[in-house]
């Protein structure tokens, strides 16, 4: 499904270049649960970027379900992302205004989906982290596992092949971070979701099938346990 081969990305800052991946080489089938470990300003979330069709390498080819998005230009790059892929962030990144419905619904909204589908759609989305009973509350009225639940029912909402998750327990402490590593479990187990999640506490990491190690922009190690 994830076909990345050499893959490279140098950030020029001025005069200075920022070697933030350097010849990547990673496959991952349809249905792997990996996750990606490494020191802070490894190259992690470049990597993750790059995978969600967020960004592009510098160098190398990124083949996503057989198709090249390496380079691909940035609209078709933002569909493709689109279909495929769901994220959830650290700092859950939900719109403070809006409730949790809301805020799972907006990648629909995007997709050109009305109102009365994307709100039925929202809801079934809630329902699979358990969280339908606080549909209307808005971000604030929720605890921190609780909105790490809405960002992961908006991650899911348009059935992505490919969740990506980026330190999604940094936030959170242990019991929660367990409560949601679990759903991506679930995700994965149950419905087969391909997930790929960065994390710096072992634990988590452990929860993975495969534990992929970054250092200084490469790969030095890929254990499947
Ligand atoms: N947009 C950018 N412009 C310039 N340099 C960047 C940019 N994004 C990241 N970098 C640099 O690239 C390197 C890799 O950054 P990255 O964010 O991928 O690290 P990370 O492994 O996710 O770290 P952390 O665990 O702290 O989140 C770092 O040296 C960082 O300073
Ligand atoms: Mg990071």
């Amino acid at each position: 499904m994830i076909n990345i081969d050499g893959i490279t990305k140098v950030y020029r800052m001025g005069a200075t270049e920022v070697h933030a991946l350097r010849g990547v080489d990673l496959k991952v089938d349809e249905g792997d649960f990996i996750s990606i470990v490494g020191p802070s300003g490894s190259g992690k979330s470049t990597l993750m970027n790059i995978i969600g069709c967020l960004d592009t390498p510098t160098a190398g080819k990124y083949e996503l379900d057989g198709t090249l998005v390496s380079s691909m230009r940035d609209d078709a790059l933002a569909a493709i992302r689109n279909r495929k892929i769901g994220f959830v962030f650290q700092t859950f990144n939900l719109l403070p205004r809006q409730t949790a419905a809301e805020n799972v619904g907006l990648p629909l909204l995007y997709a050109g989906i009305g109102r009365r589908e994307r709100k039925k759609m929202s809801i079934e989305a809630l329902e699979r982290v358990e969280l339908a009973g606080r549909a209307n509350h808005r971000p604030t009225e929720l605890s921190g596992g609780e909105r790490q639940r809405v960002a992961i029912a908006r991650a899911l909402v348009n059935n992505p092949a490919i969740i990506l998750a980026d330190e999604p327990t940094g936030n959170l402490d242990q019991k929660v971070g367990k409560e949601i590593t679990n759903i991506f479990e679930r995700l994965n187990s149950e419905a087969g979701v391909t997930i790929v999640l960065v994390t710096h506490d072992p634990e988590v990491a452990k929860l993975a099938r495969r534990q992929v190690h970054i250092i200084d922009g490469s790969i030095v190690s890929d254990q499947t346990s």
